[in-house]
């Protein structure tokens, strides 16, 4: 058995052992490094543009948006970004001008020769300044997006309602801050073609946006991931901006030209988590139930659009929570602001969503002087309840599970009136929440997507993975290698992954939404299946038996009157008679699923994921520090391939949450960032977090391979809210605006 074991990571050890390329390891005797020269305003125009006369010239190539051959754009949703700024810029960190020269040292000199005037516009900085119209940036009215969501009769139900509940919710910018910053290298060919290897989450994004800025074919552009520190929904779109820029330059300069971003740039310049300013409203009965649920949703998208509106879907289908509610309404929007874009980040619409609904929830309990654990039994879905989105849950809802066992390992319910009544000057406290997220595409996605992947038989009888899915940390290496020997029956080392290299890989969809087990390790399964079947085929005609009488089990092969054939060497001699053996297999959606893209009503997604988290902390009453004490998280995840490494995902997943809910904070002054260093943004380090106790639920998916759904962002969802119900817990102090710093736990107790 292959599938539900720890085994090792597959590329754990060039990774620790530092074997392992990243982008900046790479080098050639004739490459070139890029810089770029970015916007310093927030918003305005380009006046002029000086080279000074004291730097020689010759040495280095400059690129700017004339130089791109086709389309002036990073293709993604709208066509509004540009990849080089023409006349107006619109936030600060804009690319304007590319420099390429033979030393990083010439390039970095070269960008400070070049001296930039503006015209100043007035800029847009805030959700509420966007929403006045104070600079125009998208449109008329600045709005990249709107959905809304109605179920049921909102306006009736408010009528019946014995409670009416009310509460405004704030969350800021998180930049996800992987290791291993944005970078790339971009080789043009003599023929024009085009090659960039690199760190990034999504090969085919690239290839994509290569091919529109250069107007090139599929086989022109070969898109190769090297080893990727890290991508949390960061590397998802933002490297096919570095990999355009590196080709311009390395089409312009004729060598290969690395741009590698230190950590500085990396930060003010790439997408980040989107501000949201989210309202509920919400009628129950007085003793809970709920009965009318409207909530007001606004996102900070940003300067651009990129992925906004898919982040905001998944906000609003997520903003009520794992409850059901028969009357809903919720309204979202995104809206531009002179901020660099805000894009794809772990949870990707769901964090800021879940920090307002459980923090509402919260309230709710202490108006009605309720308990927050009944409250939440009292409303949560089971099998065969609707969401918001009129779903039905048929299958693999793990809801009372995890929170049932949450409840009981941290002793909630007697901690909770334990600590309610603070006395000396160390306060300890306790906070729950409980959530669910979507695996895959929303609605009709994976639908227009069909994912695909292939296994290959090889010459040496091993069978090599092909996918575009890529390894960011998260394991996907791991558990496809486990996925195809459990479905084939033979040994791990018997299962390699090939290279993820678009030239050799197919199209699997994007490294993202919670998919890559879920979805594209089941067309793994199914095509690792369709392998099985070849080989039984052969083996068949060989031995003279009818196929259904051959096994393969235990990295071998039996068949009737036979002595049983070592897989390997019958493989091995399958390849030689018949060549390479290579079976593909493609996403299709579980029965029954329908999503209506314009009424934003049906099957949001195949199935959800389950988490509740349990957060302890203890306030110091003089200095308002938090120290967490304990964490404890149960999460429904059908079924854990790997269970170390779906520990380790989730474990992670709550640290980056637990920062986001306490510490992680970006600084701005007219649209620049002032503390894009890890000095002075500060996430948990092992130092600030507890021991966790990380409980794994399994509820079955049957759509999935052999059970699993959606994991990579479900942690990251609960863990702000929990630590900041145990703060409201310990102190008094209801914040609703994170991260939970002293000075915002300090005005909390003061407005009390
Ligand atoms: Mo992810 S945040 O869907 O790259």
């Amino acid at each position: 058995m292959a599938v539900g074991k720890s085994i090792t990571r597959t590329e754990g050890r060039d990774k620790v052992t530092g074997k392992a390329k990243y982008i900046d390891d790479y080098t050639c005797p004739d490459m070139w490094y890029g810089k770029t020269l970015r916007s310093e305003i927030a918003h305005g125009r380009i006046i002029s543009i000086n080279f000074s006369d004291s730097f020689d010239w010759s040495q280095v190539v400059v690129v700017d948006y004339k130089d791109i051959p086709v389309k002036n754009l990073v293709a993604l949703i709208f066509d509004d970004q540009p990849l080089l700024a023409e006349s107006v810029v619109k936030h600060v960190g804009e690319p304007i001008i590319l420099i390429a020269a033979p030393s990083k040292e010439l390039a970095e000199r070269a960008i400070k020769n070049i001296e930039i005037t503006y015209e100043a516009f007035p800029a847009a900085l805030s959700i509420e300044e966007s929403l006045s119209v104070k600079a125009k940036i998208f449109g008329d009215d600045n709005i990249f997006k709107h959905y809304t969501i109605t179920r049921g009769s909102v306006a009736d139900a408010f009528q019946s309602a014995e409670i009416v509940v009310e509460g405004s919710y704030f969350v800021g910018h998180q930049e996800q801050l992987y290791i291993e910053t944005n970078g790339v290298i971009a080789t043009t060919k003599k023929d024009g073609s085009i090659i960039i290897q690199g760190s990034m989450q999504c090969p085919y994004y690239i290839h994509r946006a290569i091919k529109e800025i250069f107007g090139l074919s599929d086989e022109q552009v070969v898109v190769i991931q090297t080893v990727t520190g890290g991508g949390f929904g960061g590397k998802e779109d933002f490297p096919s901006v570095v990999a355009g820029h590196a080709a311009l330059l390395s089409r312009k300069c004729g060598h290969p030209v690395k741009i590698v971003y230190e950590r500085g740039e990396d930060f003010a310049a790439s997408t980040k988590r989107h501000p949201a300013l989210i309202k509920h409203r919400t009628g129950l009965t007085r003793d809970g139930q709920l009965l009318a649920t409207e909530v007001d949703i606004t996102f900070d998208g940003g300067a651009y659009c990129t992925l906004s509106p898919v982040v905001l879907s998944r906000g609003v289908i997520h903003a009520i929570g794992p409850y059901k509610c028969p009357n809903v309404k919720i309204n979202g929007s995104v809206v531009a602001t002179n901020t660099p874009p805000n894009g794809a980040f772990r949870g990707f619409g769901v964090p800021q969503a879940c920090f307002a609904g459980e923090m509402h929830m919260e309230k709710i309990a202490k108006t009605l002087g309720i308990s927050s654990v009944e409250l939440r039994r009292k409303n949560m879905l089971r099998e065969g309840d609707i969401t918001s989105t009129g779903q039905k849950l048929l299958y693999s809802v793990g809801t009372q599970e995890v929170l049932d066992t949450v409840i009981e390992r941290s002793d909630y319910l007697s901690r909770v009136e334990e600590y309610k009544n603070p006395s000396d000057n160390k306060c300890r406290g306790i906070g729950l929440s409980f959530f669910y997220h979507g695996g895959g595409f929303t609605g009709s996605g994976e639908e227009k997507i069909k994912g695909k992947a292939a296994v290959e038989l090889d010459t040496h009888g091993q069978v090599k993975i092909l996918t575009a899915s890529t390894e960011i940390g998260q394991g996907t290496k791991t558990i496809f290698r486990q996925i195809v020997a459990e479905e084939l029956g033979i040994s791990l080392d018997s299962v390699i992954f090939g290279d993820t290299d678009t030239s050799k890989v197919p199209d699997s969809g994007p490294t993202v939404a919670s998919r890559t087990c879920m979805v594209v390790g089941k067309v793994i399964q199914m095509a690792a299946a369709n392998l099985k079947n070849e080989i039984k085929k052969l083996v068949a005609q060989k031995v003279n038996c009818d196929i259904s009488q051959v096994e393969i089990a235990n990295g071998q092969i039996s068949c009737p009157d036979v002595e049983k054939l070592s897989f390997t060497q019958t493989a091995i001699e399958c390849v030689k008679e018949h060549g390479e053996i290579k079976t593909m297999a493609q996403y299709s959606s579980p029965p029954g699923i329908k999503w209506d893209e314009i009424n934003y009503t049906g099957d949001a997604y195949p199935v959800f994921s389950y988490g509740a988290d349990v957060v302890e902390v203890e306030v110091d009453m003089d200095t308002y520090e938090v120290k967490i004490t304990k964490v404890i998280t149960a999460s429904d995840i059908g079924k854990a391939i790997n269970p170390a490494m779906a520990e380790g995902q989730i474990e992670g997943g709550m640290v980056q949450a637990l920062g986001y809910g306490l510490c992680e904070e970006v600084v701005w002054r007219d649209g620049k960032i002032l503390n894009n260093r890890f000095t002075n943004y500060i996430i948990p380090t092992a130092l600030d977090i507890p021991e966790m106790e990380t409980i794994l639920v399994e509820k079955p998916y049957p759509y999935g391979p052999y059970g699993a759904k959606g994991l990579g962002e479900l942690p990251m969802d609960g863990g702000a809210p929990a630590l900041v119900a145990a703060i409201a817990n310990a102190t008094g102090a209801f914040i609703t605006e994170i991260p939970a710093t002293p000075e915002r736990i300090l005005a909390a107790l003061e407005a009390k």
